[in-house]
């Protein structure tokens, strides 16, 4: 059986299709998060807090993402495989080869990095080098000293004009997808259909083309209760059964509901 490529996922956007994601750490939940139909799996550095025990993606390096993208790719079959580039493994974009070619040699199909414009020169580098981009814009968890926490992103008017501007610039750069975190929702779905690469949203509400949550926090066991989380384990016997509801929940855009967005 041959993975997911990038080409589906824009294929599923053409169709107005929503698609499905979840982080995966390990090789037995990489094998059911695949099995149950997810469509992309994600190594985040979220590993960092949900894994390591951590208080932020930090501390995070990109010898764990290596060790944890091995670990994913050996049990995933099916699903497109991302990985996160952790923090300061891209400050230049010399840096940012060696750790992507680390990554994909590791099994990933595509790196994931934080921030908007300061990266382009990086993203197009890497593009044109072969190796696959998704940005990520908004509550990017890696600057979270500088936000001052975990806040909300593109509240106001200029705020949310920059996000936009920002969305333009990494698609022109040749990002091929783009991560929105925790923004209003009404700016979240512009931005998606302004953009012609599919976004993928965490607390950024319907509009996105895709949804994503970290697997810990959906199955309840990692004692966060953010807003823009559903715990899927609710009503569920299985580990099975609660991946498959959140599926089915996002392709029937029942997730995420009015109460898991920000306005
Ligand atoms: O690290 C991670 O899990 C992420 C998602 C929250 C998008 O970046």
């Amino acid at each position: 059986m041959t993975r997911l490529t990038i080409s589906h996922i824009e294929k599923l956007k053409s169709r107005r299709e929503k698609f499905t994601c979840l982080t995966a750490y390990d090789a037995t939940f990489a094998a059911l998060l695949d099995k149950a139909g997810i469509e992309v799996i994600l190594v985040g550095d979220s590993l960092g807090m949900v894994i390591q025990g951590r208080d932020t993606t930090v501390p995070v390096t990109n010898v764990d993402m290596v060790y944890h993208t091995r670990c994913v790719a050996r049990g995933n079959k099916q699903a497109l495989l991302i990985a996160d580039l952790p923090y300061m493994s891209y400050a230049t974009p010399e840096q940012a080869f060696t750790s992507a070619a680390e990554l994909m040699q590791a099994g990933a199909q595509m790196v994931k990095l934080e921030g908007g414009e300061w990266l382009l020169p990086t993203i197009t580098r890497l593009t044109e080098r072969g190796v696959p981009v998704c940005a990520h814009l908004g509550l990017t968890p890696q600057s979270v000293d500088a936000f001052g926490g975990f806040r909300v992103q593109g509240r106001s008017e200029a705020a949310a004009l920059q996000l936009l501007a920002d969305a333009r610039a990494v698609e022109a750069a040749g990002a091929r997808m783009l991560v929105l975190e925790c923004i209003p929702a009404d700016l979240a779905a512009r931005i998606s259909d302004d953009l012609t690469i599919p976004t993928l949203g965490i607390g950024a509400g319907p509009g996105t083309d895709g949804q994503v949550l970290v697997l810990h926090d959906m199955l309840g066991i990692s004692g966060l209760s953010a807003r823009f989380v559903r715990n899927f384990m609710t009503g569920q016997e299985s580990l099975d059964g609660a991946i498959k509801a959140y599926v089915q929940a996002v392709k029937d855009e029942q997730f995420p509901a009015p109460e898991h967005c920000f306005e």
